[in-house]
Formats: C-alpha cells, structure tokens, sequence
C-alpha cells in the first residue's frame, strides 16, 4: 500500500532518476525503521548453499546497488542476501543517458547502464563500514575500455580486492552492454577465465584461511546447444554455483510496447519463461552436483516457487522489486517455506 503511494510518485520520474531516489532514500532511512514496516510477519526460513548459510531463499540480484550503498537497509527489507555490484576495478561512467526504460505494460525494463559504478576500491570502503554480517555477494566485471583479451586480469584485479569482504564473489560474464564481454562465456576463453580464477581463488583461500566460492552469471540467451558446454565447463573446473540469468536481448511477445526498440537488456515479467527454462535445463545437466541460483522474471511468490521447482536453491530478484516493492520479498519468502 505504502510502496504503491512511492510508486505513483516514483514512476512520473525517469527510472534512472527513480532508482537514485531509491537508493538515497533507503540510504536516508535507518535500516530499524524499514525492518518495523517491511518485515512484519516473515518467519526465518534457512538453508544451506555453497556451504553458507543463508537466513531465506530470496536476494537482491546484482545492479540495484552497484556500488554498495545501501547493504544494511536492503537486509532490514528482508532480503536473505545481497549482492552487490557489478563492479570494475576502475571507476567508469557507463553509457550515455538515458539508459534504462520502463515498460509497465508488461512489468519489465530495458537497460544498458553499462557498469557505471564507482570502482573497486569505492565499492570495499563501502563493505568495510557497514555493520552487516549476511550473506554478501559481490559481482565483478570488466572495464569498457578493457580490451576483452585482458578481461581476465580486471576480473582477477577485483578478486583480489573483494575476497576478503565477500561471502561469495559472482563472475559477470553475461551483461549485454559491456562490447566483447558475452564471448567469454564460449570455448577456450571460459575455459582459461575460470582456470586462471580457481587458482587464484585457491591462492586467496590459504592466504586468508576462508575458502570463498565463485558463482558465474549466465545470459538466457545462451542457446539450448550451448548449454551444455558451459555446464559442463562449470563442473569441469569446479566452479562454485551458477547465476541464471541475466537479462535477455530477445524482445518477443512484447514487439508492439514503446520502447521496445531501445538497446540494452530485457528483465522482468518478459524474462520469467526463458529464464526459468535455462535453470531447468542447467538442473539436468548440472545433476545437483552445482546450486542454481535463479534470477529472472520473478514478479510473484508463484514465480519464485517456479524456480524452485526448476531446479533452483535460491532466487534473486531486481525488476520485480521496482514493480511489486518491498511486499514481493515477503511474498516469495513464504512461498519458499
Ligand atoms: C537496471 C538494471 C541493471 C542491472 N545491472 C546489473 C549488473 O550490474 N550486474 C549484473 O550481474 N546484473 C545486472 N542486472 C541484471 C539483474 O541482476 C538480473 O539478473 C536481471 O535483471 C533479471 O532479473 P529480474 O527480471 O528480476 O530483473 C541489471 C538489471 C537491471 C534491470
């Protein structure tokens, strides 16, 4: 009812503009006073994936809060983790605005914001101030102006930098709007990406005494031949956990709405069904051998549960969160129970 009120307000600004808002006012707002409206009635629902331990099912997907701002408040919303980021070693701008469009008809938003984010060293800043002591993810990227040949050395220049901070680090490999950055998910480049990680992952873990698990962020549009060959490399080099997914480039079924025509990427309501297959899909391949965790089209705790029941352990949500507020937190954490 309340979100519904912010909403009407929210939605006559333009989204970029709205979700600074956002996260200023959840900046503003002390984390106990969110934690009195929002979180009402939601019963701990635990479970065990990567081997930590996870309050519920149901997180924040990574790009809401790039730069980290807002951990303690995202927590007190109910959220079970959080995942902060993308980030880049260096600072960048990302594309020129505007960037991100809304499309309400069908519950979904377009976007190449293309990783603008405060860098690295910001983003740990931001992770050593607050008191939060959830389970944190921490997405890593690519700087645009990284040839895609050195992609691995930011992505291990940020590794180095967040292990100690993250419960678990997740290995962007699938935003549309970064040039080059989709090819590392194919053949020998995911293969040398994810040799050279685990090694350092291995390095960090007896350097700090914590082993810290990697997952990797997949695009949807991954087809069902490539499927597969990535699961398949994932296991093979014994890679932690599998993100699925990312937003699509696909505009079918919503090829007559306004704004359908912008670059970028496509989540929400759009996403739900392909999304949900590539998790179904990935079970098969995977055999229980690696968790899913879902992202995607999650706009109800119906949604939520579906990806569950495709095969998944946890679920994130971004898009729903803009259209649904805080209530579908609450909504798929009892559905998950
Ligand atoms: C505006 C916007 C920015 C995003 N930025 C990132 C990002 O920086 N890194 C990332 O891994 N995913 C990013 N995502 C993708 C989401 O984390 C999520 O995978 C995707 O939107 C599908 O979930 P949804 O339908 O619940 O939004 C972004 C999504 C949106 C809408």
């Amino acid at each position: 009812m309340l979100y519904r009120f912010f909403r009407t307000i929210l939605f006559q600004l333009d989204p970029e503009t709205a979700h600074d808002w956002l996260r200023n006012f959840l900046r503003i707002t002390p984390p106990l006073a969110l934690k009195r409206i929002a979180t009402v009635g939601v019963s701990s629902t635990p479970r065990q994936v990567m081997g930590l331990d996870f309050p519920n099912p149901v997180g924040l997907a990574a790009g809401l809060d790039k730069n980290g701002e807002c951990i303690e408040s995202w927590e007190a919303l109910g959220f079970g983790f959080i995942e902060i980021g993308t980030v880049t070693p260096r600072p960048q701008s990302g594309n020129p605005k505007p960037r991100m469009f809304r499309l309400p008809e069908a519950q979904a938003l377009i976007n190449r914001m293309g990783f603008n984010n405060q860098g690295v060293d910001y983003l740990v800043e931001q992770v050593r101030r607050t008191r939060f002591k959830g389970i944190l993810g921490i997405n890593i990227g690519k700087n645009a102006d990284t040839p895609v040949e050195r992609a691995t050395d930011d992505y291990l220049f940020s590794l180095r930098k967040v292990y100690p901070w993250a419960s678990y680090v997740t290995v962007n490999i699938s935003s549309p709007n970064t040039p080059g950055l989709r090819d590392l998910q194919y053949g020998e480049a995911l293969d040398h990406l994810l040799v050279v990680l685990k090694e350092e992952q291995q390095r960090l873990a007896d350097r700090y005494g914590r082993y810290v698990p990697l997952a990797i962020k997949i695009a949807p549009d991954l087809t069902d031949a490539d499927l597969p060959i990535v699961g398949q490399a994932l296991l093979r080099h014994g890679v932690d956990a599998v993100i699925a997914t990312n937003t699509t480039f696909s505009r079918t079924g919503i090829e007559h709405l306004p704004h359908v025509g912008e670059e970028g990427g496509l989540s929400g309501a759009p996403l739900m069904a392909r999304s949900t297959e590539v998790v179904c899909r990935l079970a098969g391949i995977l055999g229980g051998e690696l968790p899913i965790i879902a992202a995607g089209g999650i706009l109800s705790g119906a949604d939520a549960a579906a990806k569950i029941t495709a095969g998944a352990s946890l679920v994130q949500i971004y898009t729903g969160l803009i259209y649904r507020g805080p209530v579908l937190i609450r909504e798929a954490i009892k559905a998950l129970r």
